[in-house]
């Protein structure tokens, strides 16, 4: 009995651990396209529905996650996350970004931007960067995807929520969006209430400051996890308000994004 006991939980570890989203979980992606949806204008929605037809962004935005597993698409595993050093400033992010040639979330999101707005990209292509889009601009968001390298943007750094094993990245990819036991669209609804103000700064805003402020969010995760490892109540308390703003500007920047594509 022991035997079997011990077997079927390494079997059971065995399918569990090398599990390792690597994004906003699937809430997480559905609520920033939920939120980007009412912020579109008309001409833009009209854009978007001749691309996904009966679809939406909110059930697109994990697209790229399921084809993970695809070996034909490998080469986009990099296109989720970028890295930084330590102690960067705004202006060094900035200069870096000017120059950067390689394949980050942040060179992506310019690529995919500008073949949605290219009249002759072929349909099919098109569907796949607006599903490519939606999802790179929650990643975007999502403070641990702007981490350091050296530890995967978070993946390695071992910590507990409420007594369970997990690491800093996955926890804030999905277990504290799922905490709040909203579905998708009653999370939407839930933070969808910007100020008129807050809309035009966030979708004026410059990308490398969406950039930096991940940026800045991943360094105070870090030293946090630093001094204590084991998470629950309190740090749901802390953290989600930031949670929730993250998940918002995303919506809101990603509309604007879109209504600068398509809406004119
Ligand atoms: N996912 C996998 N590797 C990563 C990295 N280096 N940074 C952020 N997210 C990641
Ligand atoms: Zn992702
Ligand atoms: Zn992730």
């Amino acid at each position: 009995m022991k035997n079997i006991l011990k077997k079927s939980l390494a079997l059971a570890l065995l399918i569990y651990v090398p599990f390792n989203s690597m994004a906003w979980g699937m809430l997480g992606h559905r609520i920033v396209g939920q939120v980007a949806e009412t912020h579109l204008n008309a001409k833009t929605r009209k854009e978007i529905a001749k691309i996904l037809g009966s679809s939406s962004l909110a059930m697109e935005a994990n697209w790229m996650d399921f084809i993970k597993s695809d070996p034909s698409f490998r080469y986009l595993n990099n296109w989720h996350y970028i890295n930084f050093a330590q102690n960067l400033s705004y202006p060094q992010v900035q200069e870096y970004l000017k120059k950067d040639t390689t394949t980050n979330v942040y060179t992506k999101i310019n690529f995919v931007s500008s073949e949605l707005k290219k009249k002759a990209t072929p349909p099919e292509l098109k569907l796949m960067y607006l599903r490519i889009l939606v999802h790179l601009v929650g990643d975007l968001h999502q403070p641990m995807h702007v981490g350091r390298a050296e530890d995967q943007g978070g993946n390695e750094i071992r910590v507990t929520w409420f007594n369970k094993q997990m690491n800093l990245h996955s926890l804030w990819d999905s277990d504290l969006i799922e905490f709040q036991q909203l579905s998708y669209t009653e999370y939407a609804n839930a933070i969808n209430h910007p100020s008129k103000q807050q809309v035009k700064t966030w979708q004026s805003d410059d990308m490398s400051k969406w950039v930096f402020e991940s940026y800045v969010l991943a360094d105070e995760l870090y030293k946090e996890a630093e001094k204590n490892q084991k998470y629950s109540f309190r740090y749901n308390f802390d953290h989600i308000k930031t949670v929730d703003q993250q998940l918002l500007k995303g919506g809101v920047r990603l509309a604007g994004l879109l209504n600068n594509i398509f809406g004119s």
